[in-house]
């Protein structure tokens, strides 16, 4: 495996993410636990990541030069490149001219190059630079105002690279690292979802054996790939309870169950939905919503966990997102997310399992696939655990969140036919508390005003509005307020996010 190191930079997940797509197990840990994490699993090879510091500044964060005496091939790259440098020896400056963007670079002769044009354009992002070569090592590349952009002890196999490559702007990054993994580490290509599929589904019959795994399944990508293979695994001794809360898309719910009901677990759907309204009859503040949609849903939970006998473990869809300790976090607070806040208070259980730990939402996907699970659950855009609640404003009613849920519905088939549904990352309908004057036919109307949804982000905590073609939007308008009774009028979010939320409430 690849060990990455991180020292706070922007990128670091993204290389994590780069070297798993080469089918390259790696694993990110934080720069004060690398040395010890390096000697216990003696990786195939190390990659340090860029971070915000200067290596110069006096609480930078460091590395022991031991780790470069461990004969195993390390890669730095920005931050990364200078830490190495200034370890061994090197000078490292503060640049007159800052470089940042697309730059031209040339290389020069490395195995880190092989196939690589000799001037191509990479992705540059720093301040300081090197000045000078460590012992031992030779210049393997340059830009116009940063002479040693790459360097290289083929000796000790140390190599660096003052810029990104794991950035999609860097031309030939993806291959830099391709080379590094098989060329310089002689790492194999053995990490796939089919294999993962048959050790995980081992691991958990040797750690379960006979003992009853319960999971609240909410039929969002992660709890639906935990379910089905759990259920590989252990069969009927896995239940999964899907509160189904009454505030799901359209179909969703019976989609679930479709998808479960007969694959061999004990599937318990509760239908909670007149629970559900009573409790939020005349609320219409957001977050209260919020917090009586989580309070009920644990009692739903408990209510239904307490009728199996004796629990062992309780599963989770943890991802490795959730899990990854930043370099910077010094306090080293592990972030743990729990899908459903609050429940190992509430169900009386021996250990947790989380057998998506170790895998990214792409890799998620792609063991669900590798499963056998349907696409329009591996597919499946986040989806607020409120759900709809939050996406009708002010006071919810079951008429206006069916009237929501058939113009939903038309929005997202619109936007599957366009085809652009790959290209957006979430599209929803809105159904706001204002009412206009509308005419319909000879008549006046007084109706609801919808308002469409739709953005392109990586991350979800910032957003850019989707540029939907004009026509797609046109098509889902005239669908909606002809096929959608108390609809008279559609509006289009064109906020990001700063400064609105991807969600309205
Ligand atoms: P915002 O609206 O904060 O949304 O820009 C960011 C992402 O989080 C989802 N979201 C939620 N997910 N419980 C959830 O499980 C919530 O209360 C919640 N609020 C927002 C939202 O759909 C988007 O993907």
């Amino acid at each position: 495996m690849i060990l990455v190191v991180d020292f706070g930079g922007q990128y670091n997940q993204l290389i994590a993410r780069r070297v798993r797509d080469l089918n390259v197990y790696c694993e990110v840990v934080p720069y004060q636990k690398a040395l010890a994490k390096a000697k216990e699993i003696n990786p195939k090879g190390i990659i340090f990541t860029g971070g915000p510091n200067s290596v110069y500044e006096e609480n930078a964060p460091k590395i022991e030069k031991e780790i470069f005496e461990l004969g195993i091939p390390v890669l730095g790259l920005c931050y990364g490149m200078q830490l190495m440098a200034a370890s061994l020896g090197a000078e490292v400056k503060k640049s007159d001219q800052r470089e940042f963007g697309k730059t031209n670079f040339t290389r020069e002769e490395s195995s880190l190059f092989k196939n690589i044009a000799e001037n191509s354009t990479v992705w540059m992002s720093h301040i300081d630079k090197v000045e000078s070569l460590p012992q031992g090592f030779e210049k393997i590349g340059y830009t116009d105002n940063c002479p040693i952009a790459a360097m290289q002890n083929k000796e000790k196999n140390l190599y660096a690279l003052q810029f990104h490559p794991e950035v999609n702007h860097s031309e030939y990054g993806k291959e830099m690292l391709k080379n590094f993994v098989f060329e310089i580490c002689k790492q194999e290509a053995d990490w796939t979802m089919k294999n993962y599929a048959q050790t995980a589904i081992k691991e958990i019959q040797e750690k379960v054996q006979d003992g009853k795994v319960l999971l609240a399944l909410s039929g969002g990508v992660d709890s639906s790939v935990v379910a089905k293979l759990i259920s590989k695994a252990i069969g009927k001794n896995l239940t999964c309870i899907f509160v189904d809360h009454g505030l799901m898309r359209k179909n969703e719910g019976d989609e679930v169950e479709a998808a479960f009901k007969d694959s061999g677990m004990n599937f318990i759907r509760v239908d909670a939905e007149k629970r559900f309204l009573e409790k939020l009859e005349n609320v219409t503040d957001p977050e209260r919503k919020r917090k009586i949609i989580g309070e009920e849903f644990i009692r739903v939970f408990e209510e239904e966990a307490k009728k199996i006998k004796s629990v062992d473990y309780l599963a989770q869809g943890t991802i490795y997102p959730d899990i990854i300790e930043s370099g910077l976090g010094d306090s080293a607070v592990i972030k743990s997310h729990h899908n459903v806040g609050g429940l190992p208070d509430y169900v009386d259980f021996k250990e947790i399992i989380e057998p998506l730990r170790m895998l990214f939402k792409d890799e998620v996907r792609q063991l669900g696939r590798e499963l056998g699970l349907a696409d329009y659950l591996v597919d499946r855009q986040p989806f607020p655990g409120p759900g709809l609640a939050i996406r009708v404003m002010g006071e919810i009613t079951k008429e206006k969140l069916d009237i929501l849920r058939d113009a939903d519905y038309i929005f997202r088939e619109e936007i599957a036919k366009a085809g652009i549904d790959k290209d957006i990352n979430q599209y929803f309908a809105v159904l706001t508390n204002n009412r206009t004057v509308g005419v319909m036919g000879d008549f006046r109307t007084y109706d609801y005003t919808l308002g469409l949804r739709a953005v392109k982000t990586t991350d979800f905590m910032t957003a850019d509005w989707a540029r939907i073609p004009y026509e797609v939007l046109d098509k889902a308008s005239t669908r909606i307020v002809n096929e959608v009774d108390h609809i008279n009028r559609i509006v289009y979010d064109i906020t990001s996010k700063p400064p609105a939320t991807i969600e309205w409430e």
